[in-house]
């Protein structure tokens, strides 16, 4: 596979800049903060970051909504903070994924603002505009009553994030700009400089939003996007051969074979292999059977192997924390999965210690049922849970308020934690070459009605009982690697075991 030698081995650990850790004591956290967490990630066992976006911004979605793309928002920091980051991660052996947003910007960016005016400009189409004040885009949100120019414009999710224009598929009204139109590439261009900004700073590639959202009116297999990408990442490639590209897009066969990112994440899309693995009713974490989550995933896998990797996720900044939906003995057999299967995997900071899903925390900076993933990083006991120096009520979110709230510095002491356990784990995977993310994968065990999941990595071979059973595995050999019982064959409840023999 064609793909950045360090992606072998990486594993990535996701930072949502706000909730990290406060330098600064102003109640936000910010880049500092996680230049002083560095050695903190490369200790847990993560090589690699993704920053969700630090940009200027006025964070009606999170940051999701870039105001300036070039400029580090002023609450996480500077520029020069970035690119120190940049040079102390490395230091360490940590690269560093910056959040691209191609498909929208906020409605205050400077390109917006201009492409709104009465007058023709170098603006104006950038953006996707009907060319009547109350004629909309069909199949699509769209505003209209808010700028001078006579039209309305497409919306690509919350209202503050107007829709850049990169051009139809096929033109079928007049307001519609085809792909090659010089607006169109234009827009492509302003992106590929953004990248060429970032990477020549230091960083190390993109996490790449709404991938498959680009071109308008595109066929189902979004063939027309998945060239624009193909072409964008090559030439990327080409002055930045180290760079890597992950896709929020959750369908490999197109973001890995077509559009030729790195990885796409295995997303929770209802009924798909990874609902059905972590978050569904009858998820297989929660002791069902694996069926449903292995029939899509090797599906998925064998498609999608020879291009690229499969990122599994612990959760991220848009989904409930996975500790919601499993006790913590199924939440460690989760993490062994998700980190011994083939691919490269993204941990959500703070699954590492089973945070908790804050479920009715009001709304913040349009995060909505998010919001309660994003609550500050809980590193000790003590005033903010040592998030911050600041007032409680200063903070950008409220720290968990449960008594045993699980903190770092207490599951540091524990050999038996959830931090500990997944350390070892990583040690594990980091000295084992099977283990990669590109070592071979065969299932080789997995039935209806039964919790048993068996599969084989290279010489290993991999069993998980995520169900309160034992089960018998009739599988013998040297454990490398072990969570609760193995004894016998015998798998005993919420047990993982790593053997060295060959079924
Ligand atoms: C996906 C991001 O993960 C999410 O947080 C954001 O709200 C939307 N894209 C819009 O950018
Ligand atoms: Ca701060």
């Amino acid at each position: 596979m064609n793909r950045p030698a360090w992606l072998r081995d990486a594993v990535f650990y996701e930072i949502y800049p706000s909730s990290f850790y406060d330098s600064n004591a102003d109640g936000i956290g910010d880049i500092n903060g996680i230049r002083q967490k560095l050695s903190y990630v490369k200790d847990l066992g993560c090589n690699a970051l993704w920053l969700n976006p630090c940009f200027d911004s006025p964070f009606k979605d999170g940051g999701y909504d870039v105001r300036d793309y070039k400029l580090v928002a002023p609450r996480y920091g500077t520029n020069e903070d970035l690119y120190a980051l940049f040079r102390e991660a490395h230091e360490l052996g940590i690269r560093v994924l910056l959040d691209l947003v191609p498909g929208h910007t906020s409605e205050e960016h400077p390109w917006f603002l201009e492409s709104g005016k009465a007058e023709l400009n170098e603006y104006s189409d950038r953006y996707v505009w009907t060319d009547f004040w109350i004629k909309g885009t069909p199949g699509h949100p769209y505003i209209g009553g808010e700028t001078p120019r006579n039209g309305t414009y497409m919306l690509n999710f919350f209202k503050c994030q107007p829709a850049l224009n990169y051009g139809w598929a096929k033109v079928t009204e007049p307001w519609q700009t085809p792909m090659d139109a010089p607006a169109a590439r234009a827009t492509r261009d302003a992106m590929a400089d953004v990248m060429r900004f970032w990477l020549t700073k230091g960083c190390d590639g993109f996490r790449v939003d709404m991938a498959n959202s680009l071109i308008k009116g595109d066929d189902d297999e979004k063939s027309r996007t998945c060239a624009l990408w193909k072409g964008l990442l090559g030439e990327m490639r080409r002055e930045f051969p180290e760079a890597a590209f992950v896709a929020e897009w959750g369908w490999p066969r197109q973001a890995l074979c077509l559009a030729d990112f790195d990885m796409d994440f295995y997303l929770d899309h209802w009924g798909n292999g990874y609902n059905k693995l972590v978050r569904s009713a009858d998820a297989y974490l929660k002791g069902n059977d694996p069926l449903a989550f292995v029939t899509d995933y090797a599906d998925l896998y064998e498609a999608s192997r020879e291009y690229g990797y499969m990122s599994f996720i612990t959760g991220n900044h848009d989904t409930p924390r996975i500790s919601h939906y499993m006790t913590p003995e199924q939440l460690k057999v989760g993490m062994a999965l998700l980190f011994t299967l083939p691919g490269v995997p993204f941990l959500y900071y703070g699954d590492e210690i089973g945070m908790r899903y804050l479920e009715y925390l009001p709304t913040k900076e349009g995060g909505y049922t998010r919001t309660g993933s994003r609550t500050p990083m809980q590193w000790s006991e003590g005033k903010n849970l040592g998030f911050s120096d600041g007032e409680a009520a200063s903070l950008y979110l409220p720290v968990d308020p449960a008594k045993d709230a699980p903190t770092v510095s207490g599951q540091q002491k524990d050999p038996d934690s959830l931090l500990n356990t997944l350390k070892a784990l990583l040690r594990l995977r980091h000295g084992t070459p099977d283990l990669r993310s590109d070592g071979s994968f065969t299932v080789l065990y997995a039935q209806k009605d039964d919790p048993l999941l068996v599969y084989r990595r290279g010489g290993l071979t991999l069993a998980a009982n995520p169900s309160n059973k034992p089960v018998n595995t009739g599988l013998s050999g040297r454990a490398v690697f072990q969570i609760g019982a193995f004894e016998q064959g015998v798998l005993g409840p919420c047990s993982f075991v790593i053997l060295e023999a060959r079924a």
